[in-house]
């Protein structure tokens, strides 16, 4: 296919970018990607063609530089996200304050489309600071950019998923999985493959409006049912002990304080609430995608936390 479109991704060299990568390819965008690190990220090149995929060296919060990223682009897609706060990367200047900026820069500089990736459940009044972050940065996008798509996903899983890995890494050195708030939580996974495929469904529809969908796979799952899902996959078993939210949020106060935290207070916080689609808005099955199942790709990259791995 002949495609001249070129395409600026922030957050690309993520989880979520480096499939979303490979859709764009296939369809021969030329592809710009914004990253902290270019020299970390080199691998990407290799998704594409000679010189299809560029990566740029950017501070998101300088307004020059995102401007040069964006110059020349018919598409823009924001997939930079944190699910934690640092000393130096906090929600309301990730989650809000990029978007503001992305969104401004994009009306300004005659881009069709941006596509704006937040997360499921962002509606309701939260304690979580990372969905309130998330639906101020969806705001401004739509006082922005009109022509703009959000994508609200539930937990994306897949192979690098941060979900079942992370669980699965667990299992490895702990005789329990402690399920908060008795594991009730519901989540509706939905395959990576699939929310790629839905960004790159969405850049040709026609909108003046901000539009939202709701991404979602094809079952709802309690927390505690995905731990089921996921140790019966790796052949293990272990106790699931319910944990109360009052105490989870007490021991998140020290969990926190470890280089990659395994769980913060505001993520109890956000475990209080279901991460499902409302059906107030448009969904997988409206841009004509069926949504692959846990139980179809799981076990083609969790394998490897078996006993024996492959042949366990
Ligand atoms: N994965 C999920 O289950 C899930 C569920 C719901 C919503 N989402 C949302 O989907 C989006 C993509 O998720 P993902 O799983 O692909 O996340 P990821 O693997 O953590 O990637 C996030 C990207 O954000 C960029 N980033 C973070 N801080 C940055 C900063 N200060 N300056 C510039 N870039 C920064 C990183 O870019 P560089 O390191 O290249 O600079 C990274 O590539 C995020 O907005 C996330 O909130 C994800």
């Amino acid at each position: 296919m002949q495609n001249n479109r070129q395409i600026a991704i922030f957050g690309g060299g993520g989880f979520l970018g480096r499939h979303l990568m490979r859709e764009l390819t296939k369809l021969d965008f030329r592809i710009k990607v914004a990253t902290r690190n270019p020299y970390l990220k080199g691998y990407l090149k290799q998704q594409g063609n000679a010189g299809q995929i560029e990566l740029f060296k950017t501070n998101i919060f300088n307004e020059n530089e995102v401007k040069k990223i964006i110059s020349n682009c018919d598409f823009v897609i924001n997939l930079v996200g944190i699910l934690y706060e640092t000393k130096n990367q906090k929600f309301v200047d990730i989650h809000e304050q990029f978007p503001y900026l992305l969104s401004k820069l994009c009306s300004e500089n005659g881009i069709k489309k941006l596509v704006h990736i937040s997360a499921l459940g962002v509606e309701e009044k939260f304690d979580s600071k990372y969905k309130q972050s998330k639906l101020n940065g969806e705001k401004n996008i739509k006082d922005n950019f009109k022509p703009s798509i959000i994508m609200r996903p539930s937990i994306v899983f897949g192979p690098e998923d941060k979900f079942f890995n992370t669980f699965a890494s667990l299992v490895q050195i702990s005789p329990i999985l402690p399920l908060i708030g008795g594991g009730k939580t519901k989540f509706s996974p939905i395959y990576v493959g699939d929310v790629a495929e839905a960004i790159v469904k969405s850049l040709s529809l026609n909108n003046s409006q901000p539009k939202i969908y709701e991404l979602g796979g094809p079952e709802v799952y309690s927390f505690k049912e995905l731990m089921e899902i996921l140790l019966t996959e790796i052949k293990k078993k272990r106790f699931l002990i319910s944990i109360p939210f009052s105490f989870a949020k007490f021991q998140s106060y020290f969990l926190q304080l470890m280089p990659k935290p395994l769980l913060t207070p505001d993520q109890v916080d956000l475990l209080k609430n279901n991460a499902i689609a409302t059906g107030n808005y448009p969904t997988l099955k409206d841009l004509g995608i069926n949504g692959k199942t846990i139980q179809s790709i799981l076990p083609k990259y969790i394998y490897r936390f078996r006993t024996g791995g492959q042949f366990g």
